[in-house]
């Protein structure tokens, strides 16, 4: 995620404040000081957050990575008998210490290593049924340094305690590029896996997000990987399958995927009139193909399509042309199974809206909220034969109507709101609907409303879109702000 805008300055500075980290090498700079605040400790190092990005933090001097292990520090070896993801480890009278390439002076030695400081999973998990329900909900220690952040820049008590609570409840981990892939979805499965004591299991979800030729109608997510075959090559080796061998070996612990929003709701859509989403329907269609092959035979996966929203998919005939779209992909994955569909990723539509029905001011939408959406959509996929019928909805910003005149605006809406909380089966009667969940997280920016910027969107740049905004996936303050303020429930 949102990594990249000032990485160079913040390297360039890093430089010069301190000595090479541990961050370097996974592409992160170094905080400027080896006393930086504490956002998050994994086997790497311990990380801070120095304007809006990660940054590792460096170790003292003189010190090694090791110590930090509880291990000291090799003083003449340089013969590495073993190598794991903390570094080179060589053996010095009888114990275990690690390789820095400069000899340090002798410490006291810890206990002789068994087979490191991570959590091995444990047997094969099979989910039966909801996988958000009984389990309790990861919380994403990105997000929180986020928020941490942001209560730093704030001066008002009550906003400051809503921002603490948004804390406490989960949101997905988006992997929306290589990179991010690389360095959020294990450590994040071995956090979760951390937490798991006894028979507790911790839920970690994900948001698939790199499809070549991404966001085809619109252009403020545009992708790292476009429409070509070389790039969809590149999609399943270096990202799909690496995903997949992460999955196999952390299998006692329940996953959720949410899959490439916005996607396949373009092919309903958007194929007669946009050359790009025509342009990567085959890339869409065969990258959903093989991941679904993938990741639908793990016992402890579930994996949700994402079928936009209430506003996009509602009218009756976009709604039959999705049933065979979706059932069409779905089989294409054979043997590998969903577990159902995921509506609202990063929209605003509000779960209900009992002002609304089907008529001029819905452009004669019949399904003008959430709600309405879903319990039509059950029926219709049923019907359709799609053998897993279950929804997601994401309530991170539709707790409130939003000051948006038409509800095809998606952009940074000014008025946004926090919705429900995350929660297992949250509605009665609706036995389909497995959970409200927030997936876009609050606070993250839709798209920029820099005109010059190359993924600029008209759409960021409207009336009712908040600005200044930075790029998709940025720190946003004031639209976080709004969010809090605007909760509902209230936080
Ligand atoms: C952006 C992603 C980002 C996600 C979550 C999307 O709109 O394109 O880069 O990770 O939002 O904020």
């Amino acid at each position: 995620m949102k990594t990249s805008f000032v990485l160079a300055a913040v390297a360039a500075l890093a430089a010069k404040a301190s000595a090479a980290c541990f961050s370097e090498r996974l592409g992160y700079p170094c905080c400027s000081s080896s006393d930086a605040k504490v956002e998050y400790v994994d086997s790497d190092g311990n990380w801070g957050v120095e304007n809006g990005n990660w940054c590792g933090i460096p170790d003292p001097e003189p010190t090694c990575w090791a110590e930090r292990l509880g291990y000291p520090c090799c003083t003449t070896t340089t013969t590495v008998e073993y190598t794991d993801s903390d570094g080179k480890w060589g053996v010095e009278n009888g114990n275990w210490c690690g390789i820095t390439g400069k000899p340090v002076p002798t410490k006291t030695q810890g206990p002789t290593p068994t087979s490191g400081s991570d959590p091995t999973p444990g047997s094969q998990l099979t989910l039966s049924g909801n996988p958000f329900s009984g389990v309790e909900f990861f919380l994403n220690p990105y997000y929180v340094a986020e928020v941490d952040a942001a209560i730093a820049q704030m001066s008002n008590s009550s906003l400051k305690a809503k921002a603490e609570k948004m804390k406490t409840f989960s949101n997905a981990i988006w992997l929306d590029t290589i990179k991010n892939m690389q360095q959020w979805l294990e450590t994040n499965l071995k956090g979760a896996l951390a937490q798991q004591t006894g028979s507790k299991k911790v839920l970690t979800v994900f948001v698939v997000y790199d499809l070549p030729g991404r966001d085809c109608h619109a252009l403020a997510s545009n992708g790292e990987l476009l429409a070509n075959a070389s790039d969809a090559q590149r999609y399943k080796t270096e990202y799909i399958d690496v995903i997949e061998e992460k999955l196999k070996y952390y299998k006692s612990q329940p996953v959720v995927l949410i899959i490439e929003p916005d996607s396949l709701a373009n092919l309903v859509t958007n194929l007669e009139n946009t050359p790009a989403c025509r342009d990567s329907e085959q890339y869409y269609l065969d990258g959903h193909a093989y991941l679904i092959k993938k990741f639908g035979v793990l016992p402890h996966v579930a994996m949700y399509l994402d079928i936009g929203h209430a506003f996009w998919l509602g009218w009756d005939d976009n709604r039959e042309k999705a049933a065979k779209v979706y059932s069409k992909v779905i089989n294409s994955g054979s043997p590998g199974e969903v577990r159902g569909f995921v509506s609202n990723v990063a929209n605003y539509t509000p779960w209900e809206d009992p002002e609304l029905s089907r008529g001029p001011d819905t452009e004669w939408n019949p399904c003008p909220d959430e709600k309405r959406y879903l319990e039509a959509m059950n029926k219709d996929f049923k019907s359709a034969g799609i053998k897993n019928v279950y929804f997601v909805d994401d309530t991170s910003r539709n707790g409130k109507k939003t000051d948006r005149t038409h509800p095809g605006e998606w952009c940074n809406q000014t008025g946004v709101g926090v919705g429900a909380r995350p929660k297992a089966n949250p509605i009665s009667g609706m036995d389909y609907l497995d959970a409200f969940y927030w997936i876009k997280p609050l606070g993250e920016s839709d798209g920029t409303s820099d005109e010059s910027a190359k993924r600029y969107d008209g759409y960021c740049g409207h009336a009712t879109a908040m600005k200044p905004a930075p790029e998709a996936g940025q720190w946003f303050q004031k639209h976080f702000e709004q969010g809090l303020e605007n909760a509902n429930p209230p936080l």
